[in-house]
């Protein structure tokens, strides 16, 4: 570990913090682009969130999917943080660290956690269920949540009730917070949402179980990043979901409970919004989405031989967590240009560009007709987003394919083309190109940890 009395780097060389945050519903390819930029990261840290999120990393041909855990663990060396922003469960995290155990990876010396995390405990988890049951039966729709507890711990959280990590430590506290939480929740879930009430016993007998193997990977997040960029380790911060999911500026309510914004890596971590130096927005080349919500340019995905079709086979369009389908559509970068102002995106990587091989043309919504008028960014209200028609450009696809490519020059002019139109439309330059799941399948422009 780093100290803060660590010598400092020299002047020409100061660290420099990367954030990366998905810039529409989630799924981006995130967790492969943190992996390969780690090799210049000294640690690596989620700031919102929890095991909702699903990161997939390839490297080498092998297949690692990350929930809770930072994409950072792939690396030997790379120290690995959960801030206070995110939501966590101790028997998922005891879980994900055993898996990952088992695949021969050093964990618990790497990971910190935040003792200010607010804890999922089982009855978020019932009432999560309960209430998405609720709201199909009552005709209001499904969220789609991920059923992990995401929602009705945040909402704790808000409330000033939430168990936290820091509470594993005092068992007498910790039982007479519970009480008092279980007792509400079980008000809830028998009288309101027609559940079954969860028992104490259990729920604190699995909590102190897993308090003696969380308890010695606690730590001060904050200080400790300051304690690396001080030492000159430069450090990346990992969002998980995506912008048009965000709880404030996402297509609320169909949306996660957490800002996954670029600006909630500093209130998320503990570290002061002057340390975020460079924001990577990640994109799809296309667009998906898990869960319910409006999307205006969702294609049937689910016929043969259609364009969805294609995007949905040829892009393994199947959530990590839940194994849903992901409903896909063309690029929208109306929407976009919302995401590319909201996280003040430095620069883009565009993930995914090889699934549009083979297609003849591809299109791009670069604007809506909402009640007959013209609009060029997506709009705040859903229901407004429900009722705009997408104005697409259309491009023509190209020849070949553009999988495992690694240098800009040798993809298709027509891929080129379509690209630069992108980056012009929606105002953020293109400094990363993804053309495949491995860590190596990557085009590189512009570095962000290097300028
Ligand atoms: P995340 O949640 O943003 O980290 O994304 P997921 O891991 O949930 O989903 C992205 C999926 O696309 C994963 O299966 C990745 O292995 C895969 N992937 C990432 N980048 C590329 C790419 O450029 N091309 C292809 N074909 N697959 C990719
Ligand atoms: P990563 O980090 C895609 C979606 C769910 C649902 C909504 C609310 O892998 O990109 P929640 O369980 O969070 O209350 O569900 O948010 N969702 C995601 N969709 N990728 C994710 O994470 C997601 N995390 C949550 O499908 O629509
Ligand atoms: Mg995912």
């Amino acid at each position: 570990m780093q100290s803060s009395q660590a010598p400092a780097r020299p002047a020409n060389a100061p660290a420099r913090n990367v954030v990366v945050v998905g810039t529409q519903w989630g799924d981006e390819g995130k967790g492969k682009v943190v992996d390969w930029l780690t090799d210049h990261a000294a640690a690596v840290v989620r700031f919102q969130g929890g095991h909702n999120a699903g990161h997939t990393l390839v490297i080498n041909g092998k297949k690692t999917a990350l929930q809770l855990i930072p994409s950072g663990i792939m690396r030997e060396g790379v120290a690995c943080y959960i801030g206070n922003g995110v939501v966590v469960d101790p028997t998922h995290l005891l879980s994900e660290i055993e898996r990952l155990e088992a695949a021969g990876l050093n964990v618990r010396s790497r990971l910190f956690i935040s003792e200010s995390c607010p804890l999922i405990l089982p009855f978020h988890v019932e009432v999560d269920k309960a209430r998405e049951a609720l709201r199909e039966t009552s005709g209001s729709g499904k969220i789609g949540t991920t059923g992990k507890g995401i929602g009705p711990a945040y909402e704790d959280k808000v409330a000033r009730r939430a168990l936290r990590v820091q509470d594993l430590k005092h068992p007498d506290r910790f039982a007479k917070k519970l009480r008092e939480l279980l007792d509400l929740h079980n008000f809830a879930l028998v009288g309101y949402l027609k559940g079954t009430a969860l028992e104490f016993q259990p729920i604190f007998d699995q909590a102190m179980k897993a308090a003696e193997q969380i308890l010695p990977m606690l730590a001060d997040v904050g200080v400790q990043i300051h304690g690396h960029n001080v030492a000159g380790g430069s450090v990346l911060f990992e969002g998980a979901q995506g912008t048009l999911l965000d709880i404030d500026h996402g297509t609320y309510p169909y949306v996660t409970s957490s800002n996954c914004v670029a600006g909630n890596a500093a209130a998320g971590s503990g570290v002061g919004p002057d340390k975020l130096h460079y924001i990577l927005g990640i994109t799809k080349a296309y667009t998906t989405r898990v869960g319910s919500g409006p999307f205006p340019t969702e294609l049937d995905w689910e016929t043969p031989d259609t364009v969805g079709y294609h995007l949905s086979t040829v892009g393994q369009e199947r959530g990590t967590v839940t194994g849903r389908a992901r409903r896909c559509g063309w690029l929208d970068a109306a929407a976009l240009k919302r995401s590319v102002l909201i996280n003040g995106i430095s620069g883009l990587c565009i993930t995914k560009l090889d699934v549009l091989d083979g297609l003849k043309e591809i299109n791009v919504c670069t604007g809506y007709l909402l009640n007959g008028q013209r609009v060029d960014i997506l709009p705040l209200d859903a229901d407004e987003i429900v009722a705009c028609e997408p104005i697409y450009e259309t491009f023509p696809g190209w020849e070949g394919t553009t999988f495992g490519i690694t240098e800009w020059d040798k993809l298709p002019a027509n891929a080129r083309a379509y690209l630069e139109r992108v980056q012009a439309f929606i105002g953020a330059p293109i400094d990363m190109v993804s053309t495949g799941p491995d860590r190596d399948h990557t085009i590189l422009l512009r570095h962000p940890y290097k300028g």
